[in-house]
């Protein structure tokens, strides 16, 4: 069964997960509390294989069917060979997206429908659900200027719209579960909201641990 914690950090590309998920693990490694951190798509030898077909600019005529199965393909691999096992043993588990992501981008973002993107979630992550997921929220206009000059994969050079769509569709997703999700602001300044992860984040742990 069961007994580490399941922290998630979701958001449009530039939103600052990737400072944030450091912030937390340095956190973690200070308190001494045992951790491990994956990332979607990958995490595994053939998560990665997955990851490179799904960014490779030169896949441009990908489906949306088959981005959102390479996805789930993925995270099936790395939900039961990584994450369920290091939750059993206790770890607190972050991982840089997971299932929502694909609510977002294939769902609001390419229009598949949603009620068979919530149970093909389920049936990849074996219904594990996060404990508590972070979204870093900016807006596309700090997006833009966030990502300018940078070479851009498959998805990051969608069109505007498209991404505007999966920024919308996070924040809906987060009205319909409150209680899981926490929307924070993304261009707060960096320390004071990786302090507030790190809050909530020893709350879960004491209140989970009890
Ligand atoms: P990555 O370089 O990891 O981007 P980021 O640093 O923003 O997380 O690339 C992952 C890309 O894949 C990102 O554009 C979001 C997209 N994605 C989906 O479209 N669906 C998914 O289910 C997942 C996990 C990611």
């Amino acid at each position: 069964m069961k007994s580490g914690i399941f922290i998630t950090f979701e958001g449009i590309d530039g939103s600052g997960k990737t400072t944030q998920i450091t912030a937390l693990i340095q956190h973690l490694d200070e308190a001494g509390i045992p951790y491990q951190l994956f990332r979607e798509p990958g995490g595994t030898g053939i998560g990665e294989k997955v990851r490179d077909i799904l960014l490779d600019k030169n896949n441009d005529s990908m489906l949306s069917m088959t981005e959102l199965l390479l996805y789930s393909a993925s995270r099936y691999q790395l939900t039961k060979s990584q994450i369920i096992p290091a939750l059993e043993s206790g770890k607190v588990v972050i991982c840089d997206r997971f299932y929502d992501s694909s609510t977002a981008y294939q769902g609001y973002g390419r229009g598949i429908d949603l009620d068979f993107i919530m149970r093909l979630n389920a049936a990849a992550t074996d219904s594990l659900v996060p404990d508590k997921t972070f979204i870093l929220d900016i807006s596309l206009e700090e997006r833009h200027l966030r990502l300018d000059n940078k070479n851009l994969d498959r998805l990051e050079q969608e069109a505007l719209d498209f991404h505007k769509r999966v920024h919308d569709g996070f924040l809906k997703m987060a009205a319909i579960e409150p209680e899981r999700f926490i929307v924070l602001e993304g261009n707060r300044n960096p320390e004071e909201l990786s302090n507030e992860i790190w809050e909530t984040v020893k709350t879960l742990k004491e209140l989970i641990n009890k």
